[in-house]
């Protein structure tokens, strides 16, 4: 058994969780990584294998499969190894409406973003309480603070649902006196990666203006430096902190209807 520690990211293949690995490799973190795509795992960890000296496992795993957290964990620890803090990342936005969606969608769609996170997070807490030590940040959404909207429709719910359950590890560690286990909400606004493309909306997103798109590399930097500081919801950069407050001051009819009249500009409804 070494004494390197380990950080386990879900949804490592792309966008800002290839980031998260990238960023921990640089901090001398061992990682393992995981996402359906095995072909963009295996070429991650070995660039950062060759870069970081850093020791990676790669796990090829569907989240929306009801034992994908179970044999993700049951590799890491045949591996000989223990999950020292976790990036709950994987995600996509499922396009369409309530109505015109298939239960079997909607329902994977509540599995790798919200079961799959909270289960994972509930495997790794004991093994975290013994050792005094964890870092766990999960990859919420400005949508998190805003009225749901047209199409979409669990999205809001969902990384709202995220953003609670954070402050609820948090308060929940500091209170058994587990001082150094942080839970964190990474509640990111429009940033570049794969995620717009995947839900069909980039010819929409594409509309909106530059000044409101952040790089996944700030994004994550500001992940990283709230969980280690013990914070338990952070917004990164200043359009997103200023529009998170400003949801939060606009009387609740009123942020319905911006968000209403807003959705068809980067929700897919069809
Ligand atoms: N980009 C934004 O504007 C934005 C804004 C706010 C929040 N977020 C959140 O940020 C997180 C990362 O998204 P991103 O922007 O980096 O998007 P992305 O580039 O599309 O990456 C999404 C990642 O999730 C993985 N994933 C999707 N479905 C999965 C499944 N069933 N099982 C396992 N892994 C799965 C994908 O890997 P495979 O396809 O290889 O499985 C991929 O690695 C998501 O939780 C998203 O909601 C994004």
């Amino acid at each position: 058994m070494t004494d390197r520690k380990l950080m386990l990211i879900t949804g490592a293949s792309a966008g800002i969780g290839a980031e998260f690995a990238r960023q921990y490799a640089a901090l001398g973190w061992d990682l393992a990584l995981t996402a359906r795509r095995a072909d963009r795992l295996d070429l991650l960890a070995r660039e950062l294998e060759d870069k970081h000296e850093i020791a990676t496992i790669v796990i090829a795993q569907d989240l929306a499969k009801a034992t994908s957290v179970d044999t993700i964990l049951k590799e890491i620890k045949a591996a000989g190894r223990q999950v020292d803090g976790v990036v709950n990342n994987a995600g996509y936005g499922l396009p369409g409406t309530f109505f015109n969606t298939k239960w079997k969608d909607q329902a994977a769609f509540l599995r790798v973003l919200y079961t799959a996170p909270i289960e994972l997070t509930h495997k790794v807490l004991p093994g975290m309480a013994e050792r005094g030590f964890g870092r766990i940040i999960n990859v919420a959404s400005l949508a998190g603070f805003t009225p749901g909207s047209n199409g979409h429709t669990l999205y809001a719910s969902v990384k709202s649902g995220m953003i609670k359950f954070s402050e609820s590890i948090h308060a929940e560690a500091a209170a058994a006196g587990h001082e150094d286990i942080h839970c964190t909400a990474l509640c990111p606004g429009f940033t570049w990666s794969e995620f717009h493309d995947v839900n069909g909306t980039r010819d929409k997103t594409n509309e909106m203006p530059e000044w409101m798109w952040m790089e996944s590399a700030p994004v994550v930097e500001a992940g990283i430096e709230a969980c280690d500081a013990g914070r338990p919801v952070v917004v990164p950069g200043a359009v997103n902190k200023g529009l998170a407050t400003l949801s939060k001051l606009l009387p609740d009819p009123l942020a319905r209807m911006v968000v209403a009249g807003q959705s068809k500009r980067f929700r897919n409804t069809d």
